[in-house]
Order: C-alpha cells, then sequence, then structure tokens
C-alpha cells in the first residue's frame, strides 16, 4: 500500500480554526480589543492577547475587565461588547481572497482533491461573513462557529460538533489552530492538533508550523507520525 492512500484512510478529515489559521484576522481581533481596553483605562498586552485567541466574545471581555479589576452590570457589558465587534467589523471590511494565509488556498483544494473532508471549528460568531469575504465557504463540508456552540474553547465542543457532523471519530479528525485554548480544546477531545504559530506557546500541540505555507497531505502524515 503507497503511503498516500495509507494516509487518506487514516486522516479523513481536517478542521480549521479560523482567525489566525486561514485568514490573519486575529490582528483585528487584537486591534479592537485593545482599542476597548484603551477606552477603560486597561493595560493590555500581545501576552494577554495570546490568552483571547480562540477564547468567545463574552469570555474576552470578562477577562480583560478581570485584568482591569473591573466589575461590570450585564448591559453594559452588551454594550462594550458591541462596540468592540463594531470595530472589528470595520476592520474586515477589506478583506478578500487574497488575504488567505500563504499556503491555505493550495492545502484546501489538495483536501477537495483527495476526498478529505474540510470542517470549520471557529469561536467566532463573524466565521460565516469572513468565510464569504474570502470566497470559501463552499470549500467546507461543515461549519461549527460562534453562534452554534455554548462552550468556548478550551471546551472541546466546537471541534466534537464538526466531527460528529462529520461522522468521522475525533482521532481521523485534524485540526489547525493558533490558540493555546483552541489546542488545549482539540487534545481535550481526542483530536491530532497541529499547532500554527509558535512552538513555545502552543506546545501542547502534537506538532506545530510557524505557518501555513507549503503545509500538503503529505506534510501533515509526516509531523504527525
Ligand atoms: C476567535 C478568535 C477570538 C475571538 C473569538 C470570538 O476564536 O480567535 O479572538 O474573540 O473568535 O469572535 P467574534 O467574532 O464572535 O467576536
Ligand atoms: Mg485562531
Amino acid at each position: 500500500m503507497n503511503i498516500e492512500l495509507e494516509v487518506s484512510m487514516e486522516i479523513a478529515a481536517c478542521i480549521f480554526d479560523m482567525d489566525g489559521v486561514i485568514v490573519d484576522t486575529a490582528r483585528f481581533h487584537f486591534k479592537a480589543w485593545q482599542r476597548l481596553a484603551d477606552s477603560m483605562g486597561i493595560p493590555f498586552t500581545e501576552a494577554q492577547n495570546e490568552q483571547l485567541k480562540g477564547v468567545s466574545r463574552v469570555d474576552s471581555l470578562d477577562r480583560i475587565l478581570q485584568w482591569g479589576n473591573l466589575v461590570l452590570g450585564n448591559n453594559k457589558k452588551i454594550e462594550l461588547m458591541n462596540l468592540k465587534n463594531k470595530w472589528y467589523l470595520e476592520y474586515v471590511e477589506e478583506v478578500n481572497p487574497s488575504d488567505m494565509l500563504p499556503g491555505v488556498p493550495q492545502f484546501l483544494a489538495e483536501l477537495t482533491e483527495k476526498g478529505i473532508k474540510i470542517g470549520l471549528g471557529s469561536s467566532s460568531r463573524n466565521s460565516v461573513l469572513i468565510l464569504e469575504l474570502l470566497g470559501i465557504t463552499s470549500k467546507f463540508d461543515t461549519i461549527i462557529d460562534g453562534t452554534k456552540i455554548h462552550l468556548s474553547k478550551p471546551n472541546p465542543e466546537v471541534f466534537l460538533r464538526g466531527a460528529k457532523e462529520l461522522r468521522f471519530e475525533p482521532s481521523a479528525c485534524v485540526v489547525f489552530e493558533d490558540a493555546i485554548s483552541g489546542v488545549e480544546a482539540a487534545r481535550a477531545g481526542g483530536f491530532p492538533c497541529i499547532g500554527v504559530g509558535d512552538s513555545t506557546i502552543l506546545s501542547m500541540a502534537n506538532a506545530v508550523v510557524p505557518d501555513m505555507q507549503g503545509m500538503s497531505v503529505q506534510r501533515m502524515t509526516e509531523i504527525l507520525h
């Protein structure tokens, strides 16, 4: 049996986080949270932002308020989340297919060609909009986003729902993640996980690549075995 056949039998699907894996929108989330934190006089660093990656909008706000020792009522919190999202939507307005991170279009095309299913596992409630702006919605066999889950990463719900919809066991679905919370979620759900970014930050992943450039079925298989 040749390697490729063995691989496609073993890896049935890939489930992608979106922000920071498929498209460089993580910097816009950072910019919008930073603007919000600034407006409240709360210091907010890039290291703190690492802890927000993959985390839902409401949980992110709660963490920022905690860092600033601020306790606010629900109405005020909703107002702040709406403001953050308004800024975020302004920043992403111009996102287009050329904003896909290098290596992603080729990898998605190869997966489709080889019959490996493609899922999205993102905490973002803006996922559908971003995938539309990138023109890749139809590439996904399932899209699980922040509107469909109850528990934010590091809970594995988003990936478990994806695997269930694709009708595969977690062990047959490789998760691609740039967030600490996302890697934790994948591992907690029993998924093999490729971290995308800094290997010291994403040390819980089974393997880490600096970015998606050159990602292929062969490379994915090699680094996971
Ligand atoms: C992703 C991003 C987070 C973001 C979360 C919610 O997981 O990594 O930075 O806070 O989605 O996004 P949303 O678009 O719903 O505010
Ligand atoms: Mg991400």
